[in-house]
């Protein structure tokens, strides 16, 4: 039979506790649980209640529940979605519907810490190393303020000149010494794969922040999760839906990315508007064919728009051509206010990635749609901070500790972020 002190030290044990907080847990005193502890020959021992001794076990029942929950949780998400092996984001691919619909279930937890009301600090003492060696501004910047938001620190490098690689340091051992110095990091690169490259060189969690023309995942991520947003504020589901890429299919990574994560919903019609040079590469339209979907390819953005949910364009990649012609989009294929009244159903809502080209000539995404509600690219840019948190969490391991850790925010932020933001934009979450 089992003594009660061997009954005492094993629940401890289990339960990762000290002697104190064993019976603070207990709401006894320090005292008491000592001769409870003693051996029963012992003069000063005394016997535990039975009621004690069953709260004991309901305790350790509740432990190994939560224990296993926190597990599955954790493990699940993380490994699921591992990179060989590793809690590591380098493409979409790497998602199934059920991992990605789990992961921004946690952005969605986030919203209260984006929008200024709560604070957390689940991430104090950890570092991020932001590497940029391509332009960036929203990345660079989104990824570092979620990482703070969690309250970790950040450390950044931007461009090749400020860096070792400009003496000729691979990409190994970049990689490599960074793992010494930070917790995770985010690598922009102007090659596609090279991120890859630094993932295979540290155990550390990467994310890909842009490999040329490769893949942009959590840019993919935040435009499916600014999809479903506004899909519900307008009664729609992402399965079956109306989608149109529009612009530099051909080099734009961020739809690359995008394309293949709607994929994994269903039923879903993609009309793809480009100009010739630049369509969308046939390895990408054959993965998407193959899941069953509808693709329609034009050179014109007026007709076939009826009934299109959503108008997703796109900047021209000129510092990616290798001999295309083009300079900038024809007027006829801008997304603009007439475009949008003529072609598109009153509900159709516009997104881009950004940076949108504004200089005269470039026809990128036109500035007359700024006090438009349809116009939602700042509510996507916004959207861009809860699931960059989601991201580093789960990477991290301490989604479950989100919820617990919350606390008040203490300063004043406006209701409306933006001069011209859409009543509907703050509604949802107050
Ligand atoms: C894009 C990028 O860098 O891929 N922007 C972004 O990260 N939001 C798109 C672009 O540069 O046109």
């Amino acid at each position: 039979m089992t003594t009660q002190q061997t009954l005492l030290r094993d629940a401890m044990q289990s339960l990762n506790m000290t002697r104190d907080v064993f019976a603070e847990r207990l709401a006894i005193k320090r005292r008491t649980l000592d001769t409870w502890l003693l051996p029963e020959n012992s003069n000063e021992f005394r016997a535990m209640p039975s009621v004690v001794e069953k709260f004991i076990q309901e305790i350790l029942q509740q432990d190994a529940r939560n224990q296993k929950y926190t597990q599955s949780a954790h493990t699940d998400l993380a490994s699921r979605m591992s990179y060989n092996g590793k809690p590591q984001l380098i493409s979409v691919e790497q998602f199934n519907r059920e991992s990605v619909e789990e992961l921004l279930a946690i952005a969605e937890t986030m919203e209260p810490i984006a929008r200024r009301q709560k604070v957390t600090r689940v991430l104090e003492g950890a570092v991020l190393g932001n590497l940029f060696f391509e332009a960036s501004t929203r990345t660079r910047v989104s990824f570092g303020t979620a990482f703070c938001r969690l309250g970790g620190s950040v450390c950044d490098t931007t461009g090749f000149t400020f860096s070792s690689m400009a003496k000729g340091e691979s990409i190994y051992d970049t990689s490599r010494v960074m793992s010494g110095y930070v917790d995770a990091m985010v690598v922009r690169h102007p090659d596609k794969g090279s991120v890859a490259e630094f993932a295979d060189a540290t155990n550390i969690p990467v994310i890909n922040g842009g490999d040329g023309p490769g893949e942009h995942p959590s840019q993919a991520l935040l435009d499916l999760y600014t999809i479903r947003k506004e899909f519900a504020r307008l009664d729609k589901q992402i399965d079956g839906a109306h989608i149109a890429l529009v612009g530099d299919l051909k080099y734009g990574r961020t739809v690359h990315s995008l394309i293949k994560l709607l994929s994994l919903f269903r039923g879903i019609k993609f009309t793809l508007v480009a100009p010739t040079a630049l369509e969308m590469p046939a390895g990408i339209l054959d993965l998407v064919a193959s899941r069953g979907h509808t693709i329609v390819q034009s050179q014109s953005l007026r007709s076939g728009l009826q009934d299109v949910d959503v108008l997703y364009a796109t900047r021209i990649q000129k510092e990616r051509f290798s001999g295309e012609e083009i300079e900038g989009y024809s007027t006829d294929l801008q997304v603009n206010l007439e475009m949008l009244d003529s072609a598109c159903n009153p509900d159709t809502f516009v997104m881009h990635p950004l940076p949108r080209d504004s200089r005269a000539g470039a026809n990128d995404l036109s500035t007359d749609l700024n006090r438009d509600p349809r116009l939602a690219i700042f509510r996507q840019t916004d959207n861009g901070i809860p699931v960059r948190m989601a991201i580093f969490a789960v990477l991290l391991g301490v989604e479950n500790q989100i919820q617990a850790s919350l606390r008040d925010a203490t300063w004043k932020s406006p209701t409306h972020i933006g001069p011209y933001d859409a009543i509907f934009h703050r509604l949802q979450n107050g």
